[in-house]
Formats: C-alpha cells, structure tokens, sequence
C-alpha cells in the first residue's frame, strides 16, 4: 500500500512532458487500392533477425563481450534467420508481390512510414517483455496499415502464458493447473501435483524449457523456480506435467473459415533413452539438428477419429477464445484422462523452410498439400480477405 501512494506521489510530482508524434502520412492511395481487387501488393515483412535481437540486448544492457554475467545461449532463440526471411520474403515474391523486408525494432515506425506497404507480413517477435510481439502489429495499428496475424492484444495475452490459461480455463478448455511466481514471491507450491514443468512466463521456441524444467520434488523445483527466474529476467510458471501424448496444431483463416491443417505428433520415443518425454530445447535444437534430423514427427498423426476430432476442436477453440487472427499453432498436450489440454498458443508460429529443420506449421501444412511458398501465400490470401485487400 505504502508502495502504491509513493508511486503516486512520484507520478504527480514528474514534470509534465507531452510527445507530440510527427503525423504519420495519409494513406489515400491504399484506400482506392482496397477497392481494386489488387493481385500486385506492397508487402513489408516485418523480422526481428538474431542479429536485430542482438543490437536490442546490448542497447539496454551495454555490448555482449562486455557483459559479465552473460545472458544464456538460448537467449536470442526467438530470433529469424536469414533463410527463414529470404524464403518468406521469396515465397510472396514468386506470386509477383514486391516485398521489403523491414527490422521490427524501434526503427520499425518511421521505416514503416517511409516504405508505405500495402500490408505488413508479420513474423517479427522482439526481445524484453511482454508487448514484444505486439510491437509490429500495434505500430500497424496505430498508422493504420493492415498486417497479417493476430492483432497486439492477442499477442500478448498469449506470450504471457499463465494470462492465456486463465481466459482458456475460464471458457472451459482444458488446461493444467499451474501458478506464477515473480522475483519477490514467497514460493508456495502446495496444491499442485508433482512432476511440474518450470518455465519462463513469456518465451517461445523452448527458451528456458530445458531437460531441468521437469521437476519431481519440492527443493529442486524451489531452486529451478529461482534459477529461471534469474536468468531469464522475468516470471516463471509453474504447471502440473501432462503426461499424455503431445500433438501441436496448426489452424488458418478466420470466422466460419478456420480450419485446423492435420496434426503432428510428436514420437518422444525417438529421443535418446532417459531424456524426459518434453520437447525441451535440447530436443528442438540440440538432439534435432538440421544435419541429423530426428525422425520426432508423425503428421498427419495416427490418432483415431474421435481423438482426431476432439484434438482439432480443442485446438479450434483455444483460438476463437483468445481472438487469433488468420494463423496459429496450438500445443496440445493429452492429460491422466486421455483430454487434449492446451499447453500454449503461438500466434506467430515458426516457420523454417527446410524440411530438414522440422518446423511444425510448414510440416502439417505440406500433409495438407501445401508447399512453403503456398503456406506464405495463403496467409497472405487469409490477411487480405479479413482486411478487405483483395
Ligand atoms: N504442462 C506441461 N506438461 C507436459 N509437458 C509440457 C508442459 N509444458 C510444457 N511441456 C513440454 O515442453 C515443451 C515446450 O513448452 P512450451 O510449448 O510451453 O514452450 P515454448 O517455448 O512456448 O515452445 P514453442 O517452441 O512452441 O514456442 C512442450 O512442447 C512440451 O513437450
Ligand atoms: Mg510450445
């Protein structure tokens, strides 16, 4: 409480300094395009490349080689190769596009302005917080310029994953009970059932999900809860282990078009004995290399009928019930019960191109007979439609 009022008193003693923003330009061109059924479009893809991720840590935390505790290789996972731009960017060139290819960090706005698309292709995930997926499409937003994918407030609701549960949980999707714990938390885990999976609240790509994040006992999970806490700069949550089979989903359009693309399954027996059944980032990224790629996959999954169907839907409704626009995939993990429970939604899904690189959305994607370049165009098709493009 006494928190609170110093904090007021702080925000009503601050000098008043009002920004005012430069007018972002007027558009009336793309207005009179939308009309025109067009089939050549302006696209910016909007990347947060390693490097771009790279240049953000250091402008809050000083150069990398400087840094005494440095931050743990996993760190900049989340960020776009240069194949994944170029294939990306060369998918939507091959259907006549003419494409820029912009970095969404703080420059994105006035390179926005300047390049003046007729829609952002975004695939950019940024780096600090929980906003940072939301950047690109929120700078669309606000200037006004469509953009593919799930709008910001969807976005950041699934990053901060224990804020998806709750909305799930609340419009009974079933997901497993779990808790978050900030830096200053008492750490109390009474309630949840071991094993539990300790991971970092708002990452992606298995960042911070290693082989140690399954925990079976009350100090080891205390210290894990601690340890990534630290490291990772951010809460933890803390969720029961569903010890079922795992499916990851891959779901496009929106309205009455959402369809949910054939589910992968994901065989942990193929993973070296004694490692756990998770999809860690051991597994995604050490076990599974491009040069010896696992064989972790089977899509579309051999899964009976019903078990099909109840996976699909409860992928479809996790999607309607946190608002995804036009792509996602959704991780799907059985329960004791044999009940698909939702592990997470990514709205802005990994999109390798090699096939080699076991990327889950272009891999149900390709069993539903679609290579890359038509996945990419299609998004593209399913962002214009619900923009009124073309
Ligand atoms: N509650 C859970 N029960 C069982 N396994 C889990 C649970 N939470 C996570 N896992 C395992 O850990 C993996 C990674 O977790 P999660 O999907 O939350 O991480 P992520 O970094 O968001 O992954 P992505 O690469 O999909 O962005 C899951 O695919 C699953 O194998
Ligand atoms: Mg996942």
């Amino acid at each position: 409480m006494r928190k609170q009022q110093s904090l007021r008193m702080r925000i009503a003693l601050a000098p008043l300094r009002i920004i005012v923003p430069p007018p972002f330009p007027k558009r009336p061109q793309i207005q009179a395009r939308r009309c025109l059924q067009v089939k050549k479009l302006r696209v910016a893809l909007a990347c947060s490349t390693k490097d771009g991720l790279r240049k953000e840590y250091a402008e809050r935390f000083g150069a990398l080689e400087n840094d005494d505790e440095p931050p743990p290789p996993d760190f900049f996972a989340e960020g776009d190769d240069p194949a994944t731009i170029e294939s990306v960017a060369g998918a939507m060139r091959s259907a006549g596009h003419e494409v820029s290819i912009l970095e969404g960090d703080s420059g994105f706005p006035a390179m926005l302005a300047k390049c003046n698309p007729d829609i952002v292709f975004n695939i950019a995930e940024g780096l600090f917080g929980d906003m940072r997926e939301s950047f690109v499409p929120m700078t669309c937003e606000r200037m006004g310029v469509p953009c593919t994918g799930s709008d910001p407030l969807a976005l950041a609701i699934c990053l901060r994953k224990s804020r998806a549960k709750e909305i799930l949980a609340w419009r009974g999707v079933p997901v497993s009970p779990f808790r978050t714990f900030s830096p200053d938390d008492d750490i109390d885990i009474s309630g949840l059932s071991f094993p539990l999976m300790v991971k970092p609240v708002s990452e992606g790509s298995s960042k911070g999900v290693f082989e140690d994040s399954f925990v079976e006992g009350r100090s080891e999970a205390r210290r894990r809860i601690r340890e990534k806490i630290s490291k990772y700069r951010q809460p933890v949550i803390v969720e029961e282990y569903l010890p079922g089979d795992e499916y990851t989903v891959a779901v496009w359009g929106n309205g009455r078009d959402i369809e949910a693309l054939p589910p992968v399954a994901i065989k942990f027996d193929q993973l070296p004995p004694q490692s756990k059944k998770i999809y860690s980032y051991e597994a995604k990224w050490i076990w599974d290399s491009e040069e010896k790629p696992l064989e972790i996959f089977e899509c579309p999954a051999k899964v009976s009928a019903g078990l099909g169907k109840r996976i699909a839907a409860t992928a479809v409704k996790a999607c309607e019930c946190l608002d995804i626009k036009d792509w996602c995939r959704v991780d799907i993990r059985l329960d004791r019960e044999a009940v698909p429970n939702v592990i997470e939604l990514n709205p802005l899904p990994g999109i390798l191109p090699r096939p080699e690189q076991n990327s889950c959305f272009p891999k149900a994607a390709r069993a539903a007979g679609y290579s890359y370049d038509q996945m990419i165009n299609k998004v593209l098709s399913i962002a214009c439609r619900r923009h009124g493009i073309a």
